[in-house]
């Protein structure tokens, strides 16, 4: 075992202080098969904090009624306390305006809405768009079921050794028929960190018409997001990874891309005036809201996001990366751990393998250690067949992850050796 590191050390004051967030997560102060948990999961989703939780009761509980419909006071208090949000996810990631945030189901959704909405007007037979190889299938998927019904070409960039993209090949890839550039900000299944604003500046300068669509996912917990700064003309990010519930997420796009594009989804307050003469859609972002959104989880998103802008980026970061550090350094002591993704710039999610084992024996073990893992591909069968590998066990942190989390895993996978060879 990892033994020479001293347990929950925290490095500095501004540290602990942010780790007294874990009293907030209710969960994590659970048992797991009888095991203290340690949460090495939030990759897939996070856990949540109470405030968030409460707020969503209190929609519920206190004063329900559909947005955006009603004349009286419950429905016009929770369109507007819906409406603030959208302000609230517009300054978490730096939009101009909450008129550029659309709210959607997760960020497959989004995507989905950008491929439809965007990609079915804009895209044609002779076009070209670009995706890395590391992508999640839900920014593959959606553009191959498009490109099934007009049949342009997608090209992929490359990883090199490390798990980084390679930077040479992807220039190499734009051309006059390139319309779109769809990257990943940070892997969830390596945790490169992509320099996706570097990469949409190498696409702009080609041809500043070149749309592009970062997947957002893993990088709004992870990283700060400034999505002008950036300048892509689309940003995806889903609820459940950032401490909100599943069902909701949101899509950043710049007004004047967003403004082109037709909506997908038709009904609820998306219209203008319908009539079978013809029907007219509101502007953006309402326009790609069809049917009775779901507010209480975008309420409950909102309560999220004061929760996390109220802590300190710069703070989480040195935790994170701490931890990084220590969960990688403390694997490669393990005999036969093979750590998959090894870029400069990583996230603190950390994918390996173990010689002579199957990831899903180990995850079973794992389990009776109260430790919560996820393994196999990771939604990146392509990532992993330019890996030569079936799939990984992933271990991901989050902001209230602490040493004793990696410790357990450490021992879990001892004793999964101990058992298993
Ligand atoms: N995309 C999620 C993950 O990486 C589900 O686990």
């Amino acid at each position: 075992m990892a033994s020479q590191y001293p347990l929950n050390t925290a490095q500095d004051a501004e540290i602990e202080k942010l780790l007294r967030c874990r009293k907030d997560f209710p969960v994590l102060s659970k048992l797991m098969n009888g095991k203290r948990l340690a949460y090495l999961d939030s990759a897939s989703s996070s856990q949540k904090p109470q405030a968030m939780i409460d707020s969503m009761t209190e929609v519920v509980e206190l004063g329900y009624a559909n947005i955006h419909r009603g004349l009286y006071a419950y429905s016009q208090e929770l369109t507007s306390a819906y409406e603030t949000v959208r302000q609230k996810i517009a300054d978490l990631i730096c939009a101009d305006s909450d008129k550029e945030i659309v709210f959607t189901r997760n960020a497959t959704d989004g995507i989905n809405l950008v491929a439809h909405s965007w990609g079915r007007k804009f895209l044609k037979e002779s076009d070209e768009i670009i995706l890395s190889v590391m992508e999640h299938h839900a920014n593959i998927v959606p553009w191959q079921l498009l490109q099934a019904d007009i049949g342009f070409k997608i090209r992929t960039i490359p990883i090199l050794e490390n798990g980084a993209l390679d930077l040479e090949a992807y220039a190499q890839l734009i051309n006059e028929r390139t319309k779109m550039v769809g990257i990943v900000h940070v892997s969830n299944a390596l945790g490169t960190i992509n320099p996706v604003k570097d990469m949409i500046a190498t696409a702009k300068a080609f041809n500043p018409e070149i749309i592009t669509l970062i997947d957002g996912s893993q990088s709004i917990v992870h990283c700060e997001i400034d999505v002008t700064d950036m300048d892509c003309d689309f940003f995806i990010m889903t609820g459940h990874k950032f401490f909100s519930t599943t069902g909701v997420g949101a899509l950043y796009g710049k007004y004047n891309v967003l403004d082109t594009m037709s909506p997908y989804q038709g009904g609820g307050d998306m219209i203008d005036r319908v009539s079978f003469s013809g029907t007219t859609y509101k502007e953006p972002p309402y326009r790609f809201e069809a049917g009775t959104p779901p507010f209480v989880q975008v309420i409950g998103m909102g309560a999220a996001t004061d929760y996390f802008t109220a802590l300190d980026m710069e703070v989480i970061q040195r935790h994170e990366h701490n931890l990084l550090q220590y969960m990688e350094s403390s694997l490669r002591e393990i005999e036969g751990v093979r750590i998959i993704g090894n870029a400069p710039d990583k996230a603190a999610v950390v994918s390996f393998t173990m010689d002579g084992l199957q990831t899903a024996d180990v995850a079973a073990i794992l389990d009776q250690c109260g430790v919560a893992v996820r393994t196999g591909h990771h939604c990146c069968m392509p990532l992993m067949e330019a890996l030569q590998i079936d799939g990984t066990i992933r271990a991901s942190l989050a902001m209230y992850s602490v040493r004793e989390d990696i410790d357990q895993l450490i021992e879990g996978l001892y004793k999964a050796r101990g058992l298993l060879l």
